[in-house]
C-alpha cells in the first residue's frame, strides 16, 4: 500500500484551563510545538487548520469561584481574555480560540453524549459517594480532605495527596471533611455513566501498539503501561452544577466530567470557525483524508490516546488521531513550574517585560523543549540564547549583508558573476536546508529542526569570514557582486525558513528586503531575488539582553520563593512513616521522666551539650546535640523524657548513657517533650 498522503489536516492543542494564566511550561510542551507544526504545513500550501480555546468546566474553576466570591463565569471570563490575547500578542496562529461555555459548544458536546447513550455505550451504575447535608451537595474529589493513608498528610484531597504525590480516591482518605461546611461527609447513592474502557482493550491494543508504533516513545511507552495495566470503566458525569448538563431524563443536578466535553471542544471550535469563515466542518473531522493530529503535555496522554479516541470510535462519525506528539515538562529554574505557588513566568508579563521579544522567548524555549525529557528554563540561558545565538549568529549574518547591500551598491542587488567552488558549496547546503530541516518537522523534532535552520545562518556567516568581500572591494568587484547576490539569496532563504520557528522576525526579513513573503517551497532556490532589485535600510533584527534585565527576572522570581516559604509553614513536609513495629517491640523502649542537673557545652563543639540528669535510678550523663537551641543555663532544672535502656555511646570521647526526646519541626527546631504537669522523677512513659 502507497504511503497515505493527507489532503487536510485538523491540529489541535490542549484547551488551557480558564483558571490561570499562561506559563512558558504551557508554550514549550504545547502551543509552540503546534503553532510551529501548523505554520510550517500552512507554509507548504497545505489545508490546516489549528484550534484551540479555553477549558471553562471543572471543579478547579469552581473552587476558584467560591474562594474569590465570583461565578465560574466570571472567573473563565477573565482568564479566557487574558490568554486569548497573550496568544495572540504571542504570535500563536490559532485559526479560531474558542471556549467550553459557548453555546456552540454545549449543543455540540450534549449532542455526542445523546449519541453515544443511543447507542447504548455507557453504563450506568450506582455508588455510593461522599456527600455534605450541610450543602445538599455531593462532593468532587477536590472538595474533600482528610488524612492521607499513605504519608499521614493531614490536608490530603480526595484526589490526590500533595505531600507524597500519590492518587487517592475520596473512600480511601482517613476522617474526611467536607471542604463546603466542614463538616463530615456521609456516602450517599448516587447514579452516573460510565464508558467502559476495559470493552476498548483489544481494540486499543491493536490501534496503538501494533498499528501506532511510530508514535513518541514517551506516549507509546505511557499508553502501553495504561493498557497493560487494565483499563477500568470511567465515569463521565459528575454531581455538579457548572458544565454541560447530561442531556437524559432523571439526570437532574448533574453535568458531563470536564474530560467528557473539553475534548470535544475541539469538533465545536471547529465549527465556530467555519461559521465565521464559511467553511464546511464536517471534512475536518470526518474525512478518512484528514490527518488529525493532538498536541499536549504528557499529563494529557491517557485522555487524548485512550479515552477520546474510544468516545470518537464509538461514535463512529469521526476520524481517529493520527498522532499525538506529546511533550513532556519544562521546569523553571530547577523547580517544578506551579500555578498556585506562583512559580512560572507567566505570558501575559513576559510580553510587558520584553516588548518586541516575542521571537526570543519563542526561540529558547524551542531550542529547550521538552521534547523527550523534562527540561529547564533558566533566565541566564534565555539570554545566552539571545546574545549568543540569535544576535550573534542570525541577527548578525543578516544585518551584515544588508549593511553591504547598502555601502557598496546603494541597496540593489548586483549581479551574479561566475561560481567558485566556495559558492557551489554553500549552495548545496541552501538547497538542502528546506528538505532537511522538513524532515525534522514532519517528524515533530522541533529543537533538531531549529538548530538545523540556524546552521543556514552559521553558514551564511562563515561564507562571509572566508571570502571577506570587504577586502575584495577595492581589486575585483565582479567577485563581491556574486558574494552579495549569492548572501542575498541566503537571507531571502532564511526568511522563509524562519516563519515556523519566528514569525516576527521572518516577516521583518521580508520588509527590509522589500519582497512579498515566499512560500516553504520556494525555500532552496538562490534565485529568488532578482538583479536591481532595491532593498530597505538595514536594522537590527535583535538586541543583546543586559545582565539587568535578567537580574529584574531572577530578582522576582526570588520573592516569589520568599513568599512562598513564609506560607508554606501549614503545608509541611512530612517526614515518610517507619515500618510497623509490633508492641512488643515498642514495649521494649524504657522511657522516664527525669531532671536535668547540670549543663554544660562541649568543648569544640558547637552543637553538643553535656548533661547530668537525675533519672530517679541513678544519676547519669547525657550528650545531646541541642547547643544550637538551648543555652545550658535554660535547660538545668527541666523535667524531660529520657529513653534510659539505650546502649551508651561514646560521643566526642563522653560517654552517653541514654537518650533525651525531643520533638523537632518542620524548621529542624528543637522542643523537649516534658510532662505536662509537674510529676515525680522516674515516672514511666508509655
Ligand atoms: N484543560 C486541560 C489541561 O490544561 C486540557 C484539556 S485538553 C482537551 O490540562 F482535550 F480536553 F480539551
Ligand atoms: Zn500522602
Amino acid at each position: 500500500m502507497p504511503d497515505k498522503t493527507f489532503r487536510r489536516h485538523t491540529i489541535t492543542s490542549a484547551l488551557p484551563y480558564a483558571n490561570g494564566p499562561i506559563h512558558i511550561g504551557h508554550l514549550a510542551g504545547v502551543y509552540i510545538p503546534a503553532d510551529i507544526y501548523a505554520r510550517y504545513l500552512r507554509s507548504k500550501g497545505e489545508d490546516v487548520i489549528f484550534v484551540c480555546g479555553s477549558d471553562e468546566h471543572g471543579v478547579p474553576i469552581t473552587i476558584r469561584a467560591k474562594k474569590e466570591g465570583k461565578s465560574p463565569q466570571e472567573i473563565a471570563n477573565k482568564y479566557n481574555d487574558l490568554i486569548k490575547q497573550a496568544f495572540e500578542d504571542f504570535g500563536i496562529s490559532f485559526d479560531i480560540y474558542s471556549r467550553t461555555s459557548n453555546e456552540i459548544h454545549h449543543d455540540t458536546a450534549s449532542d455526542f453524549f445523546k449519541t453515544l447513550n443511543e447507542k447504548s455505550a455507557f453504563k450506568e451504575i450506582e455508588s455510593e459517594q461522599y456527600y455534605d447535608e450541610d450543602q445538599h451537595e455531593f462532593l468532587a474529589d477536590r472538595y474533600i480532605k482528610g488524612t492521607c493513608p499513605k504519608c499521614g498528610y493531614l490536608e490530603a484531597y480526595g484526589d490526590q495527596c500533595e505531600n507524597c504525590g500519590s492518587t487517592l480516591s475520596p473512600s480511601e482518605l482517613i476522617d474526611p471533611k467536607s471542604m463546603l461546611s466542614g463538616s463530615i461527609p456521609i456516602l450517599k447513592k448516587t447514579k452516573h455513566w460510565y464508558l467502559p474502557l476495559n470493552e476498548y482493550e483489544p481494540w486499543l491494543r491493536q490501534w496503538i501498539l501494533t498499528d501506532h508504533q511510530e508514535w513518541k516513545s514517551n506516549v507509546y511507552g505511557q499508553c502501553k503501561s495504561w493498557i497493560d495495566q487494565g483499563l477500568q470503566p470511567r465515569a463521565v458525569t459528575r454531581d455538579l452544577d457548572w458544565g454541560v448538563p447530561v442531556p437524559v431524563e432523571g439526570a437532574e443536578g448533574k453535568v458531563l466530567y470536564v474530560w467528557f466535553d473539553a475534548p470535544i471542544g475541539y469538533i465545536s471550535a471547529t465549527k465556530e470557525w467555519a461559521e465565521k469563515t464559511g467553511n464546511d466542518w464536517e471534512p475536518y473531522w470526518k474525512d478518512e483524508n484528514t490527518r488529525l493530529l493532538h498536541f499536549i503535555g504528557k499529563d494529557n496522554i491517557v485522555f487524548h490516546c485512550i479515552i477520546f479516541p474510544c468516545m470518537l470510535k464509538s461514535h463512529g462519525a469521526f476520524i481517529l488521531p493520527e498522532n499525538v506528539p506529546a511533550n513532556e515538562f519544562l521546569n523553571l529554574e530547577g523547580n517544578k513550574i506551579s500555578t498556585s505557588r506562583n512559580w512560572a513566568v507567566w505570558l501575559h508579563e513576559y510580553l510587558e517585560d520584553f516588548k518586541g521579544k516575542e521571537d526570543v522567548l519563542r526561540y529558547s524555549l524551542c531550542a529547550n523543549a521538552p521534547e523527550t525529557k523534562d527540561n529547564d528554563f533558566t533566565w541566564k540561558d534565555f539570554q545566552a540564547k539571545n546574545n549568543n545565538e540569535l544576535v550573534a549568529i542570525l541577527g548578525n549574518f543578516v544585518n551584515r549583508v544588508l549593511v553591504l547591500l547598502n555601502k557598496y551598491y546603494e541597496g540593489n542587488i548586483p549581479e551574479v558573476g561566475k561560481l567558485h567552488e566556495i559558492d557551489t558549496n554553500l549552495l548545496k547546503s541552501v538547497e538542502n536546508a528546506p528538505k532537511t530541516i522538513g524532515k525534522s518537522l514532519d517528524s515533530f523534532r522541533f529543537r533538531e529542526a531549529l538548530s538545523k535552520f540556524m546552521d543556514v545562518a552559521r553558514a551564511g556567516n562563515k561564507y562571509l569570514a572566508d571570502t571577506e568581500p570587504w577586502k575584495l572591494i577595492k581589486m575585483d568587484q565582479e567577485r563581491v557582486a556574486t558574494i552579495m547576490n549569492l548572501s542575498t539569496q541566503i537571507v531571502v532563504n532564511l526568511a522563509i525558513l524562519a516563519e515556523p520557528f519566528l514569525p516576527f522576525t521572518s516577516q521583518k526579513i521580508f520588509e527590509l528586503l522589500n519582497i512579498g513573503k515566499l512560500r516553504w517551497d520556494d525555500a532552496g532556490r538562490v534565485d529568488l531575488i532578482e538583479m536591481n532589485h532595491s532593498i530597505d535600510k538595514p536594522q537590527l533584527l535583535f538586541s543583546k539582553i543586559e545582565d539587568s534585565e535578567i537580574e529584574k527576572q531572577i530578582e522576582k522570581l526570588k520573592s516569589t520563593q520568599a513568599e512562598n516559604s513564609s506560607e508554606q509553614k501549614d503545608i509541611p513536609e512530612i517526614t515518610p512513616l517507619k515500618e510497623t513495629i509490633s508492641y512488643d517491640e515498642f514495649m521494649k523502649m524504657d522511657i522516664r521522666i527525669g531532671k536535668i542537673l547540670k549543663a554544660e557545652k562541649v568543648e569544640k563543639s558547637n552543637k553538643l551539650l553535656k548533661m547530668l540528669v537525675d533519672t530517679c535510678i541513678d544519676t547519669r550523663t547525657i550528650v545531646s546535640g541541642i547547643a544550637k537551641y538551648f543555652k545550658p543555663e535554660d535547660v538545668v532544672g527541666k523535667q524531660v523524657s529520657i529513653l534510659v535502656n539505650l546502649a551508651p555511646r561514646k560521643i566526642m570521647g563522653i560517654e552517653s548513657q541514654g537518650m533525651i526526646l525531643l520533638a523537632e519541626d518542620h524548621d529542624g527546631r528543637l522542643i523537649f517533650i516534658s510532662p505536662e504537669d509537674a510529676v515525680i522523677n522516674g515516672s514511666t512513659v508509655s
